[in-house]
Parts: C-alpha cells; structure tokens; sequence
C-alpha cells in the first residue's frame, strides 16, 4: 500500500515537474532555491545558494520573472536588488520568525542611545528595518562587512548568536540585538555531545547561528556555503551537521560517498519548508502572490544592500 502510495506520488511529482517547466519558458522565468528547501524544490530550481548567492543572482538575472523559493524577506531583497522584475515566491506564510524580532522603531531608540554607532542589519529582516540602517550582511560575510564599517562600535541587528560569533573575530564593540533563529538556536551542547558519543570519527561542522557554547565545539564553523565547501575538501568521511537539514540536498550532491549525520532532528526550518512542487507551479501560473515594496523603503534598503554586494 504505502509502495503504491509513493509511486503516485512519484507520478505527480514528475508531472508537476513538466508542467513548471513549461511555466517557467512561457514567462521567461528563473526559480531561485535556497539551501534549506526541500529536496524537490532544491531540484527543479535554475539556481541553489544561500542568502548571499541567492541576493547577487537576483541583482544579476536577465529574468523577466523570478520565483524566490525561500522565506519572505528573500523575495523581498530580490525585489529590492531588482525593482523591474516580478519576484513571486510559493506561499506567503514562509516568514523568518527571527527576521520578525527586530522592528522599526525598537531600532530607531536604540540608534538615538548609541548616536556614533554603525547598523548593520543580517539579511534577515524586514525591508523597513533595512531602510534604518546604514549595510547588510550575510552569514557569509559579516566579518567582512562589520570590518569594512567605518565606526567602532557596531549596533547588530537581529541575531545574538552570530553577533557573538562575529564579535569575537573583529576588534570593534558590537551592541547585540536579543534575536535568534528559533531553529539554529535549539541545538544543544547535550545534542552534539550525544552525536559525538555515536559517530566517534565524524567532524562536527556548525553555522554560527547556533548558541555560542555550541559554535565553540565545532571542527569547523561557517556560513552554510562554507560549511559545503569544507564538506567538499576535507579528507574526512562523515560529518555532524549543526545547520538546517536541507543542506543535506547539496552535501549528498557534492559528496556522494560521504556520510552527513545531522545534529539533531529538530534542525529543521518549518517555513522553509512550507514552499512545495505544486505551490511553485501555481505562483508561476498566477504570478502571485507578488512581492510589492513601498517605493521610499526600497529605495533606502537597496542601499544597504547594495553596499553589502560590494564587499569582497
Ligand atoms: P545563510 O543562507 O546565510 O547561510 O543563512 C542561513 C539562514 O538561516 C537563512 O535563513
Ligand atoms: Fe529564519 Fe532560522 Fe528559518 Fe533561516 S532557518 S528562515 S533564520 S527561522
């Protein structure tokens, strides 16, 4: 029964598949995918990456229409990086809980207590915040970015854990918003403790969203591309994952012969994975729901996160 079961819907898969394809030649599309979507998202997309790739494609593409399999504030970035597109994503409930930490004007009081202070807002937040603050960053960049302000003193925005992780590589003070990835966040120094006990030999790769005390065990500690391309090059065989459990999709592409044991079952994001097969067909058939941004916002956000592209 469940065999039967699977088979149908292998079929509706593969038919979904032709018809999105389809879609995508008709409206002279290009289905972006970050890392943490499904299996099958992540197999129909044009291009797979984290935030920072994601956001440089969507500021590059020739595409009259991008659908953004992610959470919302990605849309929203492409749309802000490329105000002439339509940006579509699969469902509008996929949100960023930790992106919905920071607002407006919590980030106004704290900029009037720390008058001399640079923003630097993580990707991860809403347009309107991103309007408040002077340049975006990413996992894969923040070092970079927080070194490239010119200030001392830096108000972080929104996630704690990696504004510890960055605050120990740069010479800057760093003001830390209270936010945090609710995902990343419930990996516990227990969980990994526990992994180690079972996988003796397994290296323990970790994004620094995770909490400080976790980071610290790591082998290696990176953005969810550097944790690939380490996957990629190290001589070792198998790897405890401390990150999102879609990134298995293109670890077991990039390494088929490695073993990839994630550090906890609860490292999955419940609004990356609300975008499905047949949720990306209907948007491209509707071309909704659409990302709009109020004109003023994105013009202020795009700055920020304009600068943030232009970091090396
Ligand atoms: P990166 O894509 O920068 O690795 O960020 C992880 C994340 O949590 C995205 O929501
Ligand atoms: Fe937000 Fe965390 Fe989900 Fe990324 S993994 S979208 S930071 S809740």
């Amino acid at each position: 029964m469940e065999a039967l079961a699977q088979e149908k819907k292998q079929q509706q898969n593969r038919e979904l598949k032709e018809r999105i394809l389809q879609l995508k030649k008709e409206k002279n599309a290009i289905i972006l995918a970050h890392y943490y979507q499904r299996d099958e998202v992540q197999e129909i997309a044009d291009f797979r990456g984290d935030s920072f790739l994601l956001a440089q494609k969507a500021a590059s593409t020739d595409a009259e229409v991008i659908v953004f399999c992610g959470v919302h504030f990605m849309g929203e970035s492409a749309k802000i990086l490329a105000p002439g597109k339509i940006v579509v994503i699969p469902d509008e409930r996929a949100g960023c809980p930790m992106a919905d930490m920071v607002n407006v004007e919590g980030l106004r009081a704290l900029k009037k207590a720390h008058p001399r202070a640079a923003v630097v807002a993580y990707i991860n937040t809403s347009a309107e915040v991103k309007a408040e603050t002077d340049i975006c960053c990413t996992s894969a960049n923040a070092v970079q970015v927080v070194n490239s302000v010119d200030a001392d003193e830096i108000i972080w925005v929104p996630d704690k854990n990696l504004g510890h992780y960055v605050s120990q590589l740069t010479s800057k003070k760093m003001i830390l918003w209270e936010g945090y990835c609710n995902t990343h966040d419930m990996l516990t120094v227990k969980d990994v403790f526990e992994m180690r006990k079972q996988y003796p030999h397994a290296e323990f790769v970790v994004h620094p969203e995770c909490r400080p005390e976790v980071v610290k065990l790591g082998d290696f500690v990176g953005s969810t591309t550097a944790i690939l391309k380490y996957c990629r090059e190290s001589k070792a065989s198998e790897f405890i994952v401390g990150t999102e459990d879609g990134v298995g999709y293109q670890l077991r592409l990039d390494s088929p012969d490695k073993a990839f044991h994630f550090a906890s079952k609860y490292l999955v994001c419940p609004n990356m994975k609300v975008n499905n097969l047949k949720k990306v067909a209907a948007c491209l058939e509707t071309l909704s729901p659409q990302i709009y941004v109020p004109l003023d916002v994105a013009e202020k956000a795009k700055q920020s996160l304009e600068r943030m592209l232009l970091i090396k």
